[in-house]
């Protein structure tokens, strides 16, 4: 196992927001190219399940999902494309990754610990009214995610880091508690230049803030939402300032470091806010008008999608099952004959 192993997962809730095509997906498409490397990108909707109970929204955010990716230029011959859920090994990894982790370390987990201090904020007299299992135990799956795959390298968005320090943590209790080399300790990857995109509000872009610009939004719909996002009430004229502006922050992540520079000159002379805006949509829709051509027309054919998936699944099965062969046997899972 020398070559370098790539995976990233994305949650099927929502549709594809331009945060997570800078955050996850563009690094993830572009590793799926390059042929010295054999990247897993799966469809996490077991952790949708976290989140999400309508089931239709769950459906119809899976198929979007695939689409974009698909869309995007992911190449499947080289990469592995799947969904979570057509590989039962992960749930059952989840369990045995389950019996290592501690619960302490689960109780630091950040997605927990907003739900209890949201508790505490409403002066809820139980901290963990409404968490639900799926919440509080999402990086041990997440783990499971990772390790099933021995893989070294996991593109993420900031806010994930943590997760994968505690799938580390997890390999590292059960090769020690088992005594073998049974996984290889995960990297998480930050592209450094990109940071966590902000939303139309100026917040992190998240679906649960509700102010996503959604990646394939009609031409109409970018300009829209281009134009709502939040500036300030400097006038034309006077100089801006781009290190605080959303909207430069979303130029820059789609921005050559040279188109950066040229827009930062023009905040430095005062470019007014209604031009600014106009710019980055016409800068930003230039890069996505072919691919959401592409998107869609996917979107009318999903028994292609099926097919790419069932390809996916049947290789990622492979694998998975190989590692819980050896696996059963080291917890005492094993055979009797
Ligand atoms: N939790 C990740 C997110 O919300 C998605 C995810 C699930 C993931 N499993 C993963 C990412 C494994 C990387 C590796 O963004």
């Amino acid at each position: 196992m020398t070559s370098t192993r790539v995976l990233t997962g994305i949650t099927t809730t929502g549709t594809p927001h331009l945060g997570n095509y800078v955050g996850a997906i563009r690094p993830a498409i572009a590793a799926s190219q390059d042929d010295s490397v054999q990247s897993y990108y799966f469809l996490a909707d077991l952790h949708a399940l976290i989140k999400a109970s309508d089931p239709k929204r769950v459906q119809q955010s899976r198929l979007e999902i695939a689409a974009t990716w698909l869309a995007l230029g992911l190449d499947t011959d080289n990469a592995i494309f799947y969904r979570q859920s057509d590989i039962h090994e992960t749930t059952e990894l989840a369990w045995l990754l389950s019996c290592v982790c501690a619960k302490g370390l689960m109780n630091r987990a950040h997605a927990y610990k907003a739900g209890v201090a949201e508790n505490e904020d409403s002066g809820s007299p139980d901290p963990d009214r409404g968490i639900t299992m799926g919440l509080f135990s999402y990086p041990v799956l997440m783990a499971a995610d990772i390790l099933l795959f021995n893989a070294n390298r996991v593109p993420v968005g900031r806010d994930q880091v943590q997760h994968i320090e505690m799938a580390r943590d997890m390999a590292g209790r059960f090769n020690h508690l088992y005594k073998g080399n049974y996984f290889t300790l995960p990297e998480a990857v930050v592209d450094e230049r990109v940071q966590t995109l902000n939303g139309l509000d100026g917040r992190k872009m998240s679906k649960s803030y509700d102010n996503t610009i959604p990646l394939f939004s009609s031409e109409k719909k970018l300009l829209k939402l281009i134009r709502k996002i939040k500036t300030n009430s400097l006038e034309p004229g006077e100089p801006k300032d781009p290190d605080t502006c959303t909207l430069f922050q979303i130029y820059s992540a789609f921005a050559s470091e040279s188109e950066e520079q040229d827009m930062r000159t023009r905040y430095a002379e005062g470019i007014g806010w209604g031009d600014a805006k106009n710019a980055v949509f016409e800068h930003l829709n230039a890069q996505l008008e072919g691919p959401r051509g592409e998107y869609e027309r996917l979107m009318q054919d999903p028994g292609h999608i099926e097919s790419v998936l069932q390809k996916g699944a049947e290789r990622a099965r492979g694998e998975a099952n190989a590692l819980l062969e050896r696996l059963r046997p080291a917890v005492g899972l094993g055979r009797f004959v």
